[in-house]
């Protein structure tokens, strides 16, 4: 174990929660260190796979900042945070003036306005893309950015193992260096957590691998509150692999650009469901697939283009053309076959208005957070914009007040250096019977008895695991295991504490009769 770093924000995470916050501080305190520990390379994130874009009133003739709040609360059945829907909503178009000053491009239509798409649960087109690679676009940019400047440093391929608390203040984490083998005490005056999402627990997911809750279940252990972790997000149009492993996404702006989704017989059930049709909010969308795939005993259902404009298709949606290309469905003659994958989390770790978690000198932002925004179910594209404003809200919070003392020398006392190394093989056995548990017993459709199931099960894979973690090797993909089934069981424990169900939540003892969609 390396003596301590100094530096003053440490930043775990390289999405555009991480690299915006980041980028702000060094910009605003050109004398001040600023170190990004990202544990993949830099891109990989959640953030450079988002594809329909960010949601934000750029046409105030026919948009509102009320039409938006609206929407929002509507999507989040009841549990939003109306003052924080508001204050996010409203500071929308500055953040997004902000990031197309820094050099993000956003598609425009023939007179140079904006092109807006229109997205699930949305009641007017305010959705702002790049094709269908606004993620990347992002990312992208951010990156050069951060790259530009000198009082930035990225730490590549460095997984965060656990933060450092010292007097119940946050002071810091230690890192391993995945290439060198070695482990970093970093001593931070602040330490900002933007780790992304929780989609690999369950296996079949829109999320690339690195999405495996770290960030939560580190805050978890080291007591910061953590809530709303039952509101698991299902986009409704993965594309169907008879396997299961990370799934492309076919982006909610396709349904948005007309497309239909259809049952094996090319029924267009959605509408026997919900008179919003496939623009419903994702939660009803992806309930009312689950329902018909229950009844029809059927792997997927369609999703229907062949009535669109495939050149306008082809232009706004070249990624996703290209992908069903890839595996045989031509869009203009074939349905392409999707089903529900798990894509977001609406829970996370409590933060207040500025992102304070309930640990002093810890911050969370992004998907890792919960901000109150999006209650029981986030609205289509309202992810990116949330980790925008919550990175400029910290930044004005750190700004504003004088920085705080430098860590006190940390002992170097965590880990020992084992030598023992854990069998990979071992590690990929659990992790597949986690995702199997959590698919099967704690999916869209939840019951009372499995979910106690698994939570019986689940402690059995935590006994399991800590006995490894203790006396093996320090080996990120063991974390992450651990980290995972911490997830997993916070999800469980916090399913069973819901008596009603809400937005993503859906407990079929607690519906009205078992198709309800309520
Ligand atoms: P991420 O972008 O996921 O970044 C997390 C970072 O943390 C990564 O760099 C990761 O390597 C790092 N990390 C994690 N654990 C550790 C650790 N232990 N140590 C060190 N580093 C660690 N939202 C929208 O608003 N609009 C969209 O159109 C949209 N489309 C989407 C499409 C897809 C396919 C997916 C998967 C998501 C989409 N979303 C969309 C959601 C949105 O992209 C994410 O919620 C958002 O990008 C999260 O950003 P973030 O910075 O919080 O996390
Ligand atoms: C999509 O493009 O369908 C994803 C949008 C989102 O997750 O907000």
């Amino acid at each position: 174990m390396s003596d301590m770093v100094p530096v003053d924000y440490l930043v775990i995470g390289s999405g555009i929660a991480g690299l915006s916050f980041a980028i702000k501080m060094a910009q605003r305190f050109p004398d001040r260190k600023v170190l990004i520990a990202t544990k993949a390379d830099a891109r990989e994130s959640n953030t450079k796979y988002a594809q329909g874009g960010v949601a934000t009133v750029m046409d105030f003739g026919k948009d509102s900042y009320k039409k938006h709040i609206q929407d929002t609360l509507e999507a989040g059945d009841g549990l939003c945070n109306h003052k924080i829907v508001e204050m996010v909503v409203r500071q929308g178009p500055e953040r997004i003036r902000e990031l197309i000053g820094w050099g993000v491009r956003f598609d425009s239509d023939s007179t140079g306005n904006p092109h807006l798409g229109m997205e699930g649960g949305h009641s007017v087109h305010r959705v702002l893309h790049h094709k269908d690679t606004t993620g990347s676009e992002i990312e992208n940019v951010l990156l050069d950015r951060a790259g530009s400047l000198p009082n930035i440093v990225l730490w590549r391929h460095h997984f965060a193992l656990d933060l450092i608390m010292e007097e119940s203040a946050c002071q810091g984490a230690y890192l391993y260096d995945q290439l060198a083998k070695t482990i970093e005490v970093i001593g931070a005056r602040a330490t900002f957590l933007a780790t992304g999402g929780i989609g690999r627990i369950y296996g079949h997911t829109t999320n690339p691998p690195i999405a495996t809750g770290d960030g939560i279940a580190m805050a978890h252990r080291a007591g910061a509150l953590v809530r709303d972790m039952e509101f698991v997000q299902f986009h409704p149009t993965a594309f169907f692999h008879p396997t299961t492993g990370q799934s492309f996404l076919i982006s909610e702006a396709v349904r948005g650009f007309g497309a239909h989704l259809r049952n094996t017989t090319g029924h267009r059930f959605l509408l026997d469901h919900d008179q919003r049709g496939e623009l419903a909010p994702r939660d009803v969308v992806s309930r009312s697939i689950a329902f018909e795939l229950m009844a029809s005993g059927q792997s997927h259902v369609f999703l229907d283009c062949t009535h669109l404009d495939t050149d306008a298709f082809k232009s706004h949606f070249p990624t996703i053309h290209r992908k069903c290309l890839d595996h045989n469905i031509p869009i203009d003659r074939d349905w392409i076959p999707v089903v529900p994958a798990a894509h977001y989390l609406c829970g996370g770790i409590a933060v207040d208005g500025l992102g304070r978690t309930s640990i002093a000198n810890l911050f969370a932002c992004g998907e890792c957070s919960r901000t109150g925004l999006h209650g029981a179910n986030r609205l289509a594209s309202n992810s990116l914009l949330e980790a925008l404003v919550y990175a400029h809200n910290t930044y004005t919070c750190l700004s504003s007040h004088p920085l705080g003392p430098p860590p006190k020398k940390i002992p170097g006392r965590r880990y020992k250096n084992r030598s023992v190394p854990v069998d990979p093989s071992l590690i990929e056995q659990h992790v597949h019977d986690l995702q199997t548990l959590m698919r099967n017993k704690v999916g869209i459709v939840r019951d009372t008895t499995n979910l106690q199931k698994a939570a019986r099960q689940l402690q059995t894979h935590r006994d399991k695991v800590s006995g490894l973690l203790s006396r093996s090797a320090v080996d990120p993909s063991l974390y992450e295991l651990g980290n995972m089934i911490d997830v997993a069981q916070l999800i469980v424990s916090q399913s069973l504490q819901r008596k009603e169900n809400k937005g993503g939540y859906y407990n079929v003892d607690h519906a009205e009769h078992p198709t309800a969609l309520k």
